[in-house]
């Protein structure tokens, strides 16, 4: 018998503004990776987002998290035939490394039945692709508060109620790596009061689904401020968004993509960020997504 196995992952919007490199929310947006166990060689094949830029050979992440999983446990298929089946855009702000880092690891960990804990694979996506504010809540759906402390990694499940956000994505390039460049190497001190007390302050209103406080909770000193110059029109987009009805507005990760927050009147947000990139000259697409409160689902 063919061995076979898929294996959905949820996009992520992590900093949520204040919670930088610490929050994340699972969104209903998802990533497909197959693999089947073939009698040798690599074949990849990837359709929908990234489907262009993407390697198909072993340089591809979704490849190189199976390769690590494969080489923790000692155990390789002769041959593997991967297809990844992407909805998430490829350097958006919206978690697709993770997506494929994790994609890798639960497809090699289920296909060589390797029984990996959860745990460990939230550890290995994250040495893999560094950013576990977008693997932890991609991983186990939800709101998710993720803590380093000294190499180990500490995950808080929030429950949240049921909502939607609008995402806006400029067809701008802001690698990560670029806009993690812009951020000061210190802080001051009342920068990091200002944030500290939002983390928490967000943690309750989105618990509660309180949107009369998220404007104030999504407030953030430590990266929005510097990051929000990178991208022509991204103020705007935020004023604008807000200005149609938005509770608040935050970038997405590192960006450049925005995520809104609102009760209702999800379209006319969407629709106003994407009418002030339009005027800074830079096309863009929205989408308005639930919240994922299930993480990874392997079949
Ligand atoms: N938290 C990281 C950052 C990105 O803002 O640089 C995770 O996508």
């Amino acid at each position: 018998m063919v061995r076979q196995v898929t294996v959905t992952v949820p996009a992520t919007t992590a900093n949520l503004g204040p919670g930088f490199d610490c929050l994340g929310l699972a969104l209903g947006l998802y990533n497909r990776v197959t693999f089947v166990e073939t009698a040798g060689g690599l074949e990849v094949v990837i359709r929908g987002e990234g489907a262009e830029p993407l390697p198909t050979d072993e340089t591809n992440l979704v490849v190189r998290a199976a390769g690590r999983l494969f080489q923790v446990v000692g155990r390789r298929p002769a041959g593997l035939r991967v297809v990844q089946e992407n909805d998430i855009p490829v350097g958006s702000g919206l978690g697709s490394s993770a997506a494929a880092a994790l994609g890798g690891l639960l497809a090699a960990n289920a296909l060589v039945n390797a029984g990996l804990e959860r745990e460990a694979l939230l550890a290995l996506a994250t040495e893999i692709e560094g950013h576990p504010d977008n693997v932890a809540p991609a991983l186990y759906g939800g709101l998710a508060l993720v803590i380093q402390d000294e190499g180990r990694l500490l995950v808080e499940s929030i429950p949240v109620p049921e909502m939607e956000v609008a995402i806006v994505l400029p067809a701008f390039e802001l690698p990560t790596a670029e806009a993690r460049a812009a951020l000061p190497k210190q802080v001051p001190l009342a920068d990091a009061v200002f944030n500290a007390g939002r983390v928490g302050l967000l943690v309750r209103a989105l618990a509660a689904g309180d949107y009369g406080r998220l404007g104030m909770a999504t407030q953030d000193r430590l990266h929005q401020p510097y990051r929000l110059p990178l991208v022509p029109g991204l103020a705007q987009a935020f004023a604008a968004a807000r200005a149609a009805g938005a509770a608040a507005v935050a970038l997405s990760g590192a960006g450049p993509s925005l995520v809104a927050f609102a009760p209702a009147g999800h379209q006319a947000i969407g629709e106003a960020a994407m009418a002030a990139f339009a005027s800074a000259g830079l096309e863009s697409r929205s989408w308005i997504l639930p919240v994922d409160g299930v993480g990874c689902r392997v079949e």
